[in-house]
C-alpha cells in the first residue's frame, strides 16, 4: 500500500502503533507535512483503514528482525513510538501485559534503533508517571511516582531512553507526557475506535448515541471541587502538533545531543461531571448518568504545567476548548454509528 506523495521529500518516519487512535492522526499529519509515514502496527487494536497514507507493515514492534530490515530499507533516522497498551484499570489486573507490551517490546525497539542508525526517537509517555502529584498543575521536574503498572511501564521506558542517550549521545529522544487525549480529526476522516472503549468522553458519547444504557461516574468522593476526578483533556490534533514540533526540534542543528521531556496538556482541568455536562450540551441528549465507586488506579487530579513545551517548542494549541474537543469526537461517533447528522 505504499503511496508516495509529492510531499514525501522530508523523508520517511517510522511510526509504531500508527494504525491506532493517536498514531493514525500522526501519520496523516506527517503526510500532510511532507513526510512519508512508515507504519508498523500488529493491528491488535489498530485498524488497517485508519492508515490513510504511506506504508503499513503489519508486524510486532518487538520483532527486531523485521523492524531492523524496515529501518535499513527506508534509511530511517526518526522513529515515533506510539505502540503499547493504554488502559490504567486493565494494568492493575494484568500488570505483566503492560510490562511485556510497553517495557520489554520498547526495550527491543530501542535496541533495534540504536543498532541500525536511528538518531531521533519520540516516545509516547504519560501523565500517569506522576501518580498523585504533590503540586498541581504538575511540572516535568515533579517526582515520578506512578500508582499503576501502566504509569510504571511508561516511567521505565523513559529511564531506558535516558540511560541509552547518556551512553550513546548521538541517540536523542523526546518523551512527551500525554495528559487526557480526546477528540477526532476535525474533517472526520479518522477518530477513536476501540473494541472496548474505556475513556470517559468516548463512553459518554456512546451512551448519548444509545450504545450503552447509562454512564457510570467512577467516584464522587475525591478531594476536588465537585467530588469527581479532574483531568486535563487535550485535542488529538494539538497533541500531534506537539509531535511535529518535537520532530522539527530534533531535526534542527541546535538540538544536537539534546534529549528532553515535555508535558502535553493545556494546563486546565475539567471534572468528570463537567465533561458529562459538556457532552450533554454538545449532543443535546440528557443521557442517563449513575454514580459508582472509584476505579482502581485512578488519581484524583492530573493537570499539566505546560509552560515548558510552550516556551521551548513554541507549541501553540488550537483546540483548547472542552466543548470543541467533544464536538469533534461526537461527529466521529455519529459517523461510526451511521448517522449523517441530527
Ligand atoms: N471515568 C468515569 N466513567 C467512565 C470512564 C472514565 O467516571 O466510564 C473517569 C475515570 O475514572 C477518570 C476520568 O473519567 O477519573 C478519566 O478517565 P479516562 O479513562 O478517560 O482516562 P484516564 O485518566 O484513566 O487515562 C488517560 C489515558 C492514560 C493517561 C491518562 C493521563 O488513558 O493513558 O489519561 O491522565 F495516562
Amino acid at each position: 500500500m505504499a503511496k508516495r506523495n509529492q510531499g514525501s521529500e522530508k523523508g520517511p518516519i517510522l511510526i509504531t502503533g500508527g494504525a491506532g487512535y493517536i498514531g493514525s492522526h500522526m501519520a496523516l499529519a506527517l503526510w500532510q507535512n511532507g513526510f512519508l509515514p512508515i507504519v508498523v502496527d500488529d493491528l491488535s487494536t489498530g485498524r488497517r483503514e485508519a492508515v490513510l497514507h504511506g506504508e503499513l507493515v503489519v508486524a510486532d514492534v518487538g520483532d527486531a528482525e523485521r523492524v531492523a530490515a524496515l529501518i535499513r530499507r527506508h534509511g530511517i533516522h526518526q522513529v515515533i513510538h506510539f505502540a503499547g497498551a493504554i488502559e490504567v484499570e486493565e494494568s492493575m489486573t494484568d500488570p505483566l501485559k503492560y510490562y511485556h507490551n510497553n517495557v520489554a517490546k520498547s526495550l527491543t525497539l530501542i535496541k533495534t534503533c540504536l543498532e541500525n542508525g536511528v538518531s531521533d526517537f519520540i516516545f509516547s509517555s504519560s501523565a500517569a508517571v506522576y501518580g498523585i502529584p504533590e503540586k498541581t498543575p504538575v511540572g516535568e521536574e515533579a517526582p515520578l511516582a506512578p500508582i499503576n503498572p501502566y504509569g510504571s511501564s511508561k516511567m521505565l521506558v523513559e529511564m531506558i531512553l535516558r540511560d541509552s542517550h547518556r551512553a550513546f549521545p548521538a541517540f536523542r529522544y523526546i518523551a512527551l507526557r500525554y495528559f487526557n487525549v480526546a477528540g477526532a480529526d476535525p474533517q472526520g476522516r479518522i477518530g477513536q475506535k476501540y473494541p472496548r472503549p474505556t475513556h470517559i468522553i468516548t463512553r459518554a458519547l456512546k451512551t448519548a448515541i444509545g450504545q450503552y444504557p447509562s454512564l457510570t461516574i467512577f467516584g464522587s468522593d475525591y478531594p476536588t471541587r465537585d467530588g469527581t476526578a479532574v483531568r486535563d483533556y487535550i485535542h488529538v490534533d494539538d497533541l500531534v502538533a506537539a509531535h511535529l514540533a518535537a520532530l522539527e526540534y530534533l531535526r534542527s542543528e541546535s538540538a544536537s545531543a539534546v534529549s528532553r521531556t515535555f508535558n502535553c496538556g493545556y494546563g486546565r482541568g475539567s471534572s468528570v461531571l463537567e465533561v458529562v455536562r459538556a457532552a450533554q450540551k454538545v449532543t443535546g441528549r440528557e443521557f442517563m448518568v449513575e454514580m459508582g465507586p472509584r476505579r482502581p488506579g485512578d488519581p484524583p487530579e492530573l493537570v499539566a504545567d505546560a509552560s515548558r513545551i510552550r516556551r521551548e517548542l513554541a507549541w501553540r494549541p488550537r483546540h483548547d476548548n472542552l466543548e470543541a474537543i467533544i464536538s469533534s469526537a461526537w461527529n466521529w461517533e455519529k459517523k461510526l454509528a451511521g448517522h449523517s447528522d441530527r
